[in-house]
Formats: C-alpha cells, structure tokens, sequence
C-alpha cells in the first residue's frame, strides 16, 4: 500500500474528494488528514469519513519535528497539499515528495498572496480568456516546483470570482485525485 496524508487550512472539499477517491483503492491509502487550523472544516469532513484528523498549530509546525517525525513514523509516500497555506520547511520537501493543487494557470498568478478569491480577482481583471488548474511537485519555492498536470477553462466576460472559483473547483474534482494515482503509479 502507498500511504498519502492530506494537508489542509480550509473547507478540504479536495480533501473530502479524495479520501472518496480512494477509498476502496487497493493499492493507496488516505493515511490522515493534519490541519494548521482547529476550525477548519476539513477536520470534520474527514472524521466523518473515518479518517484521523490532525490538528497542529504553526508554531510547532514551524519549531518542532512533531509532524516530520509522525510522516516518517507511518512511511508516507506521498503529502497532498490541498488548500494548505503554510509554506512547507525545506526538511519535509527533502524527504517527502510533495503535491499542491494551484487554482490557476501557473506561472501565472502564482506566488505571495495567490490564493482563493485573489486569483480569480486578478484573472477577472486582467481580461484572460482563459483559467485553469495546475497540479504539481513541491519544491521549496512557492508554486514553483515541477507541472505534473494542467486544465484550461474559459473565463468568460460576465465571469465573477465565485463563478470562476465554480468552473475551477469543478476541474479539481475531475483531475486531482487521478493526477495522484498516476502520479504514485510511476513511483517505484
Ligand atoms: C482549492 O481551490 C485549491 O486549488 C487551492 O485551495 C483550494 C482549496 O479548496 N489550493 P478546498 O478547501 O479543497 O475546498
């Protein structure tokens, strides 16, 4: 069995999503979920699917090996970033190999202060006709590291953030989960 753990800040529809996905996979397992935030409903979505669900604060995050060690301790071969708004510390990109879902058509609109509604703010005022989402390899810069899967949609010129988001989030359910699955396949 290959072993993912999800990290998440937010509501983790990703999360939820995924845990779905692979659910009564045989050969990968959704291990937990780990959280940098206590009220974030990604907690109780995964409690309800019978996951564990973690909470850590960033602090330790930050200054402690509690997580790195807990990763290592149940073998994880592979840390999903699903909505996850800490950058991760150097030690864990080393060890681990590291997948993010970025809403947007990197390179563009990624880096500090791209996230959620900003996005699709910017591509909005931008006039794009085209956004989409971006799953890749972590690396120790923020949406930098290697494109594993990109899909477009249209932008269209009535677009809002919300509907945008809408349009993007509908490419997320379609395409992160197998992205993962193909992705741990080609590991040895
Ligand atoms: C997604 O749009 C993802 O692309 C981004 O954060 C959002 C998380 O949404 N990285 P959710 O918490 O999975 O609903």
């Amino acid at each position: 069995m290959k072993k993912i753990v999800i990290l998440a800040s937010g509501s983790g529809s990703n999360a939820e999503n995924i845990i779905r996905f692979f659910q009564h996979h045989p050969n990968i397992l959704v291990d937990s979920v780990w959280s940098n935030k206590q009220e974030a409903f990604v907690l109780e979505r995964a409690e309800r699917l019978n996951i564990e669900a973690h909470y850590f604060s960033r602090d330790e995050f930050i200054s402690t090996d509690r997580l790195f060690n807990e990763f290592k301790k149940r073998e994880i071969d592979l840390i999903v970033l699903a909505g996850f708004l800490l950058l991760l510390p150097q030690k864990f990109v080393r060890e681990f190999l590291v997948v993010n879902i970025h809403p947007a058509l990197l390179p563009s609109y990624g880096g500090k202060g791209m996230y959620g509604a900003h996005i699709h703010q910017a591509v909005i005022t931008n006039k794009e006709i085209e956004s989409g989402i971006t799953i890749h390899l972590v690396d120790e810069v923020y949406d930098h590291g290697k494109v594993l899967f990109q899909a477009k949609c249209v932008v269209d010129p009535q677009d809002t953030p919300e509907s945008l988001a809408k349009k993007i989030h509908e490419l997320e359910m379609e395409h992160f989960p197998r992205t993962i699955e193909a992705l741990l396949k080609s590991k040895p």
